[in-house]
């Protein structure tokens, strides 16, 4: 049996609504709509993924049905699965997601991975490990860099303080409070001076880097969800390598990191401002599709 009707109110199965989800989510263009489905089921029921096919043809309460049916309704008017299920994976490592800043990218992952190796190549055993993050948005980078590198002590900077809200939820959850410092502050603001006596051995940063141009080209379901704040810097979408390549090694440590997330097309701009300002052993990092993702040089000049 896949409906029953009890009075007026309908119930199906698990099979029946995971059908009639993916045909919705199918006809409003939501790519990998049984995935989505999947997805939002698991959220509702509170089950995993496994259990909607061994358990196809159980029945739930109408409510149940109807508060999913909501969900796949937010889903297919274009809000980014990650907001709707509040959570997602980066690193292996569970992250809440909202509005409040912008949602993990599966490429910032060969950024993380880069820094990790960087430091655990120097660091010699249990020394601490100091870094600086510019633009923390949901914590994913300096989250993941605290949790896999018990030796390091993060100072993570973003300009919106409901960003860094997220932030301090998502180091409470992985466990790392203690190794994550959170600021607020405006990076590109003359004034900004986070590291006031502080030396760092690496600075790490994913900016906003879509140009103003570009940034009306983006995908609706990125434009009207994500914060604009967190996607472009009103101009080119340059002026934060500008000011990290430039402010960077103020405040490193001789021979300190700075990596940097760059967009398509972007990194070879990025390495000749690197290379501008005094840093050596430039390197490029591409992803499997052989795009160029991440920048980073040693600090050649010191403060
Ligand atoms: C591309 S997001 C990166 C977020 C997160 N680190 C990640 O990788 O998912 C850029 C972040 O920079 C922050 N940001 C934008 N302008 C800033 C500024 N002037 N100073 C500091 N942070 C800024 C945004 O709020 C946003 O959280």
């Amino acid at each position: 049996m896949s409906a029953t009707t009890f009075g007026s109110r309908k119930t199906h199965s698990i099979r029946v609504l995971l059908d009639e989800a993916v045909e919705r989510l199918l006809a409003h263009g939501v790519e990998n709509p049984t995935l989505n489905a999947e997805r939002l089921l698991c959220q509702i029921f509170g089950i995993r993924r496994v259990d909607l096919y061994v358990e196809a043809e159980r029945v739930y309460a109408f409510e149940f049905a109807q508060e999913f049916r909501s969900l796949v309704a937010r889903r297919c008017a274009g809000e980014p699965l990650q907001y709707i299920v509040g959570e997602t994976e980066f690193m292996s490592l569970p992250f809440k997601t909202d509005r409040r800043a912008l949602i993990p990218r599966p490429e910032t992952e060969i950024l993380v991975e880069h820094v990790l190796c960087w430091c655990k190549t120097r660091s010699a055993g249990s020394k601490t490990v100091k870094m600086l993050e510019i633009g923390a948005g949901s914590g994913c980078i300096a989250v993941s860099l605290a949790k896999y590198l018990p030796a390091a002590q993060v100072l993570a900077v973003d300009v919106t303080e409901e960003a860094l809200s997220l932030a301090r939820e998502n180091a409470r959850l992985n466990g790392v409070a203690n190794q994550v410092e959170f600021m607020q502050a405006d990076y590109l603001d003359d004034h900004f001076a986070p590291t006031l006596g502080q030396k760092f051995d690496a600075v790490v940063s994913n900016p906003p880097y879509v140009s103003l141009e570009d940034y009306s080209q983006l995908p609706a379901e990125i434009r009207e969800f994500e914060p604009e704040i967190a996607l472009h810097d009103g101009g080119d979408g340059t002026s934060f390598y500008r000011r990290l390549t430039e402010a960077a090694p103020a405040v490193l440590r001789k021979g300190g990191l700075l990596a940097v997330e760059v967009g398509l097309g972007q990194a070879r701009a990025v390495e000749s401002l690197f290379d501008r300002n005094g840093f050596r052993r430039i390197t490029s990092l591409a992803d499997l599709n052989d795009i160029k993702r991440v920048v980073s040089g040693e600090c050649g000049r010191y403060f």
